[in-house]
């Protein structure tokens, strides 16, 4: 589908890959809403490109539909959906205090999992009753799962449960909206240079780009808007997840 003059809505737009991808789509000719629990963060990613940038909790129904409300009052229905809005928390199933905390659990879950369906959904809903494009095409999604997903590590219990689920809902997601003209795809990024890595030590840093074969090198945001971008274009992706990760494959610790 062609991005030009479309509307596009992009979660966790206020930083690392969202920010990335909101940029890549208006540089590409979209009208773009940025949703991101970081109102201020969302608003300001918005301001650099023109765009509209909102608060909006993903794991809320009612925050999704009063944002989308807003966005299809200043640009029309999306249609183009991408969701980075997520957390990544750590701990073993059982750890040093005991079971893994289950609150914790659940969070991830329903940020990461509940809150990329709570959105893909809601904008769906919408898409479904725009006139087609060429091709039947009325729409786009795309989601953001991790390599974790099938590689999850020590301590990742309920980040990689989270992704997998984000991984296995993009076949029958694709398969429920295909009468529509909606298509559904998932990226499983490696390790991507966002704010969550500013902090980590040195030694930690070099280690994980060891494991990044080629380009030898923590991927860049831009990068991963770029494949979003393709994955736009293309009327032939559609139900699958794609890696996007440098041939990383991730080991146990
Ligand atoms: N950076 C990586 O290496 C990497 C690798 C694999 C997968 N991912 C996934 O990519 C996505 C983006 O990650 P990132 O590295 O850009 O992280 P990031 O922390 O830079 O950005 C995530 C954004 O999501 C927002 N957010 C968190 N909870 C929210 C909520 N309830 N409602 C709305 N927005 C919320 C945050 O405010 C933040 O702006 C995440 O789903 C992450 O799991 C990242």
């Amino acid at each position: 589908m062609q991005i030009k003059g479309h509307a596009a809505v992009v979660t966790g737009g206020a930083s690392g890959l969202g920010q990335a991808t909101a940029r890549v789509l208006a540089e590409a000719g979209a009208a773009v809403t940025v949703l991101d629990v970081n109102a201020d963060g969302a608003r300001a990613t918005a301001a650099a490109f023109g765009g509209l940038g909102l608060g909006c909790d993903v794991t809320s129904a009612e925050s999704v539909a009063e944002a989308l409300a807003q966005a299809t009052a200043a640009h029309g229905p999306a249609r183009i959906c991408v969701n980075c809005a997520g957390i990544v928390a750590g701990g073993r199933v059982v750890g040093k205090e005991g079971p893994h905390d289950l609150a914790t659990f659940s969070r991830v879950i329903a940020i990461n999992l509940i809150g990329t369906f709570n959105v893909m959904s809601q904008a769906a809903a919408a898409m479904v009753d725009l006139e087609p494009e060429a091709e039947h095409e009325r729409g786009v999604i795309v989601n953001t799962g991790s390599i974790a997903a099938t590689e999850g590590q020590v301590g990742q219990a309920a980040y990689a449960a989270s992704k997998g689920g984000v991984a296995s809902l993009t076949l029958p997601a694709a398969r429920d909206l295909a009468r529509s003209g909606v298509r559904v795809m998932c990226i499983a990024p490696g390790l991507f240079q966002t704010p969550m890595f500013d902090t980590l030590p040195q030694d930690i840093y070099d280690a994980l780009i060891k494991k990044t074969l080629h380009p030898h090198r923590l991927g860049r945001p831009e990068e991963f808007g770029r494949l979003v971008r393709a994955l736009v274009e293309n009327p032939m992706m559609n139900g699958s997840v794609v890696r996007l990760d440098g041939a990383l494959r991730l080991e146990p610790r």
